[in-house]
C-alpha cells in the first residue's frame, strides 16, 4: 500500500494523505506496536481483500500514542500491547478523553475480563486478540469505517417502538427483535435495539449465538463518553444497519443501571437511528416506565388466553394511570389462530382497544429461528410468520417521507 508510512519511535512526521472514496472520506488508520510485524500484517490482510486506507505505522507503545492522535489524527488507532501499568491506562484514558473521535482498539492475546475491563474503562473501543487474523482485522476496520459514515450522517426522524409481553412468554422478545430485523434487512432502515429486560433480557439470543461482549450496563458506565461511535461499539452487530444493545450478564450488573442514565442514551441512539426498538419486561419499573415514555408507540403483545387478557387489562389500566394516549398503544395478538375460542372481537370488546396486527402460530418456524439464533424472516422467509413479520416492519416505514400513513400511524 502506497499510503503506508513506517515511523521511528517518537518521530511523527508526514501527515496522512487525504483520500476520499465516492462514499466520503477514507478511515485513516494508525498501527503502534512494538513489533514491526503488526503494521505489515494488517497491510498485508487489506491489500489481500483489496482495500486500500491510509496507514501508517510507528514502533512504540502507550507513550507514543497522545502524540500521534494530535499530530495524525487517525480515526482508527490500532495499539499493540499486553500489560498496561495504571500510569499507561492513565495515559491512554487522558488521549481517549481529550480525542474521543479516535476509535483505540488494542491487539493483544486473549485477556481475562478484569483486564479487559480496565483497558476498555481507558477507552478502548475494541480488542482485537493476537495473532491478528484476517477476518477479524477486516470487520474492525469496517466496523469503524462504518461508524465514521453514521457519525456524519445528518440529523433525522427516529421512532422509537417498545414491546412489552401482557403475560410472560407471549412472544415480545420474538417480535421486537424479527421486527427490527425486518425493519433493517428489507426496508434498509438502521435500527437499534435495546433490551430493556434488565434482569433476565434474553433479546441477543433470538438474533445471533454465543454471548453478547458488552451490555447495557457498560454503556451506564461510561455515559459521560457516550456517543454514536461508542453506543454503536457496544451493541451486537446482527447486521451493518442492526445493533442490539444487550442485557446485563447478572442482576448485580443490572442495578448498576439508573435513570439518569436513560435519557443520554436515546438522545444518543435517536440521533443515529432510524428506528430505536425496546424490549421491555413486563414488570414496570422507574426505568422501564422512562423508556416507555420515550416510545412513540408501545405494542402490548398478548394471547388468545384469558390469563393474558386480564393481564392486558391491568396493563392497559397502568398505561391510562401514566396518562398514555390510546393512540400510542398498538395491541398485537401473538401466536393467533383463527379457531381459538377467544376470538378477536372477544379481545377488542374486552379490553376496549383495537387490534393493530395479529402474528400467526407457526411453532416449527419460531422455535426453529429462537433455538438457532437466526431471526424467522432470514430463516423461513416464506413462512406466514415471517410474511406477517415483514408486513408490520413495511407498515412502520410506509410512507415516511410523504407523511400521509406514517403520520396517521404516529399521530396522538
Ligand atoms: N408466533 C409464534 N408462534 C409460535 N411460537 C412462538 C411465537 N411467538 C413466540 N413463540 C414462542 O414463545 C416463546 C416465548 O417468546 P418470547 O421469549 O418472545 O416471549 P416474551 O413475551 O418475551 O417472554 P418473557 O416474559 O420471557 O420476556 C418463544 O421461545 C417462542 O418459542
Ligand atoms: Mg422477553
Amino acid at each position: 500500500m502506497k499510503t503506508q508510512q513506517e515511523r521511528q519511535p517518537g518521530k511523527i512526521a508526514t501527515k496522512f494523505n487525504q483520500e476520499k472514496t465516492r462514499e466520503g472520506k477514507k478511515l485513516k488508520i494508525a498501527v503502534v506496536a512494538q513489533d514491526s510485524q503488526y503494521p505489515s500484517t494488517i497491510q498485508r490482510f487489506l491489500a489481500e481483500a483489496d482495500k486500500s486506507y491510509p496507514l501508517i505505522s510507528l514502533i512504540g507503545g502507550v507513550q507514543q500514542v497522545a502524540a500521534v492522535a494530535e499530530q495524525e489524527q487517525p480515526d482508527l488507532l490500532m495499539l499493540e500491547g499486553q500489560y498496561f501499568s495504571s500510569m499507561e491506562l492513565e495515559t491512554l484514558n487522558r488521549v481517549t478523553s481529550r480525542f474521543p473521535d479516535v476509535g483505540v482498539v488494542m491487539l493483544c492475546p486473549a485477556q481475562p475480563p478484569e483486564l479487559l475491563i480496565e483497558v476498555m474503562r481507558a477507552g478502548v473501543r475494541e480488542v482485537l486478540p493476537t495473532p491478528l487474523t484476517r477476518h477479524g482485522v477486516i470487520d474492525a476496520v469496517e466496523r469503524f469505517q462504518q461508524r465514521i459514515a453514521l457519525s456524519r450522517m445528518p440529523m433525522h426522524e427516529c421512532k422509537v417502538l417498545a414491546f412489552i409481553p401482557c403475560k410472560g412468554g407471549s412472544g415480545a422478545t420474538f417480535l421486537a427483535t424479527n421486527i427490527a430485523y425486518a425493519l433493517a434487512a428489507q426496508e434498509n432502515k438502521r435500527v437499534a435495539l435495546f433490551d430493556f429486560n434488565l434482569q433476565f433480557g434474553d433479546a441477543s439470543l433470538f438474533v445471533q449465538d454465543g454471548p453478547p461482549a458488552t451490555s447495557i450496563a457498560d454503556v451506564a458506565r461510561q455515559i459521560q463518553r457516550l456517543d454514536g461511535s461508542f453506543l454503536n461499539s457496544s451493541m451486537i452487530q446482527v447486521l451493518p444497519n442492526f445493533g442490539m444493545l444487550a442485557a446485563p450478564e447478572s442482576p448485580e450488573k443490572a442495578a448498576e443501571i439508573r435513570s439518569e442514565h436513560i435519557n443520554p442514551l436515546f438522545q444518543v441512539a435517536m440521533k443515529h437511528y432510524d428506528f430505536v426498538i425496546l424490549d421491555v419486561g413486563r414488570e414496570l419499573d422507574a426505568i422501564s416506565i422512562q423508556a416507555l415514555d420515550r416510545a412513540d408507540l408501545i405494542f402490548p403483545v398478548l394471547q388468545q388466553t384469558l390469563p393474558s387478557i386480564r393481564d392486558a387489562r391491568r396493563m392497559s389500566a397502568a398505561f391510562a394511570a401514566l396518562n398514555y394516549p390510546d393512540e400510542k398503544i398498538r395491541l398485537i395478538v401473538n401466536r393467533y389462530k383463527k379457531n381459538a375460542d377467544i376470538t378477536l372481537d372477544d379481545i377488542e370488546s374486552t379490553l376496549n382497544l383495537k387490534i393493530f396486527k395479529v402474528v400467526p402460530n407457526d411453532y416449527a418456524v419460531v422455535t426453529g429461528s429462537v433455538n438457532q439464533g437466526i431471526p424467522a424472516t432470514k430463516l423461513a422467509p416464506r413462512s406466514p410468520v415471517a410474511k406477517s413479520l415483514q408486513e408490520i416492519a413495511h407498515e412502520l416505514c410506509r410512507g415516511a417521507g410523504q407523511g400521509n400513513l406514517l403520520r396517521k400511524l404516529f399521530a396522538f
